[in-house]
């Protein structure tokens, strides 16, 4: 049986009012398998990083439902919220969002400390090595490349061993070489360790690394790839469509 750890159901997202009134998510209903690897796809301001936002609960929809891992997040107060983000969320952003100030070592056990917990040292190293950085845990964000950055923000998001780990264009400031690093990091947490990915993404060699694409446009789930995924079959899918709206515009 297919359990799934993310299902999303009738998602609206409305911004603003009036003439400023903007539909964001328009009616999203999908679900994310446990133990899968998800692509987010579609054109700038098609949804994606609210889709994200709203299914990690860092944003309430406007109408629908989040379930994580069977607990509906509208059922629950702030502070729960908080806490299930806290100990089954991760979520890895395109600036990476490190704290300039802490090292490398200092930002992947904050979301323990701020849980509270004082992390063993070697649950800290063994992140760190997990994503090839242990020899930088004393290194401050300013010291580090983009790529070693997004690591140790990939290593922050594991350190609670989440149960799925969002992921807003981790690549999108990445050169290749890093990207591929990042890339790989994340279709392992699924092979090795059987979390649930989900990961917004412009290019299609990234999103070969995934099970399933999903195209949004307009707020909305347009279509669908699984099976056998390319670069080349994503970025025919892209192009078709965009040749749909062409001709519908
Ligand atoms: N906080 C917000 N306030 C007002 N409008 C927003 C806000 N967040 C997103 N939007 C709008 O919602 C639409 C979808 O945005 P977003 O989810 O960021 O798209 P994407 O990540 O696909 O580029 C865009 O038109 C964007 O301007
Ligand atoms: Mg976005």
């Amino acid at each position: 049986m297919t359990t799934h750890t993310v299902t999303l159901t009738g998602l609206r997202a409305v911004y603003g009012t009036g003439t400023r009134r903007v539909t964001a998510l328009d009616g999203v209903t999908t679900s994310f398998a446990s133990g899968t690897f998800t692509a987010v796809m579609g054109p700038s301001g098609s949804g994606k990083s609210t889709l994200l936002h709203c299914a990690a609960g860092l944003d309430s929809p406007t109408e629908g439902t989040v379930t994580i891992d069977g607990i509906r997040l509208d059922q629950l107060g702030e502070d729960e919220v908080t806490r299930l983000r806290r100990d089954r969320i991760g979520f890895v952003f395109q600036a990476f969002n490190l704290v300039s100030t802490l090292t490398a070592g200092q930002n992947v056990e904050l979301p323990l400390r701020l849980a509270g917990r004082r992390p063993p040292a070697r649950d800290v190293t063994a992140a760190l090595d997990a994503v090839g950085l242990a020899d930088r845990a004393g290194h401050r964000p300013s010291e580090l490349s983009g790529g070693e950055q997004q690591r140790a923000a990939v290593a922050r998001a594991l350190i609670t061993r989440p149960a799925v780990v969002f992921a807003d264009e981790p690549t999108g400031a990445l050169d290749s070489a890093a990207s591929r690093q990042v890339l790989r990091l994340l279709r392992a947490l699924v092979d090795d360790h059987g979390q649930t990915v989900v990961m917004v993404t412009h290019d299609p060699n990234a999103a070969a690394y995934a099970d399933r694409v999903l195209l949004l446009a307009d707020g909305r789930v347009v279509d669908e790839l699984d099976g056998d995924i390319s670069a080349a079959t994503v970025a025919a899918r892209i192009a078709e469509r965009e040749t749909l709206r062409e001709r519908s515009c």
